[in-house]
């Protein structure tokens, strides 16, 4: 079995990154400048934005963050996001999700400038993702994933990809991506399919993105899957996957563990969505 580390290749790339900011910040430029928007005191989001912070830092990355109250009107959050998409010095913009339910987070993230949209979740973005075309960002956590089955030399051509969660965040991209240059033949399951196991079963790479702490058990998966296991759950003060690794771990080929798989990676692919669109930005190609 091989378990695919995240963590260490996450810990690769910010390396490469904090490299390639620390020469353009020698040459004179600005260091690139990312604004976190974290609404209401919802504690698993605190937890991810602050981890997001940190990590800016760590590689030389200015982060402005704004913590806003969570009675925050449609409006006045919008307007927030209006003054940092006219802001020259910031680069990219993060809202991080979900919002309070009395916000439309559809909208709110329509109002991101597309060019500064560092989690690639505007439509203009997810439009370009699902079409194929060039110059879009793509969204971390998917992108993460790609990243993960490079490095392993985990080729998907042709490969039957079963996603199991629908999310924008994540499942619906992640099936876009797999289909690019129509590589693998994939599947979308969700919450109302019929005979979830059905579709599992037959996955040669599977990746599971539902927050159901152990939704897949061993009897769900394919000798010799690959296994990408996106969730990450709270149970009695310990994390845990959607994913029961301990089942599953002599039956598969590969797998990210929880923690230190995807998680890591998602934080990664932000701050190189940053330094993506700052070079775009400042005019470095
Ligand atoms: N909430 C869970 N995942 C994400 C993410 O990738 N980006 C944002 N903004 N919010 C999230």
């Amino acid at each position: 079995m091989i378990l695919l580390d995240g963590k260490k290749l996450a810990q690769k790339i910010k390396e490469s990154i904090k490299d390639e900011i620390s020469i353009f910040v020698a040459q004179g430029k600005r260091p690139p400048t990312l604004s976190v928007i974290l609404v209401g005191d919802n504690p698993a989001s605190q937890i991810y934005v602050n981890k997001k912070i940190k990590d800016c830092q760590e590689v030389g990355i200015v982060s402005k963050p704004f913590f806003l109250p969570k009675d925050i009107t449609q409006i006045e959050l919008e307007d927030v996001i209006g003054s940092l998409n006219g802001d020259d010095e910031i680069d990219g913009i993060l809202v991080q999700l979900p919002l309070p339910s009395h916000i439309d987070t559809l909208e709110i993230i329509q109002c991101i400038n597309p060019n500064k949209d560092v989690d690639g979740f505007h439509p203009e973005n997810v439009g370009k993702l699902a079409t194929g075309r060039k110059g879009g960002i793509l969204p971390c956590t998917p992108y993460g994933i790609m990243k993960i089955l490079q490095e392993y030399k985990i080729d998907t051509f042709g490969k039957d990809v079963v996603i199991v969660g629908a999310s924008n965040i994540v499942g619906k991209p992640m099936g876009l991506l797999f289909l690019w240059e129509e590589r693998s033949t994939v599947t979308i399951c969700h919450r109302n399919t019929k005979d979830l196991k059905e579709h599992t079963r037959g996955a040669d790479i599977l990746v599971v993105a539902t927050g159901v702490p152990h939704l897949i058990k061993r009897d769900m998966i394919k000798e010799g899957a690959v296994v990408i296991d996106v969730g990450i759950n709270r149970i009695d003060g310990k994390i845990v996957g959607d994913v029961d690794f301990e089942g599953l771990r002599d039956k598969v080929y590969a797998i990210t563990p929880v923690p230190g798989g995807v998680g890591p990676m998602t934080v990664a692919m932000l701050l190189q969505n940053t330094l993506e669109v700052y070079k775009r930005r400042v005019g470095i190609l």
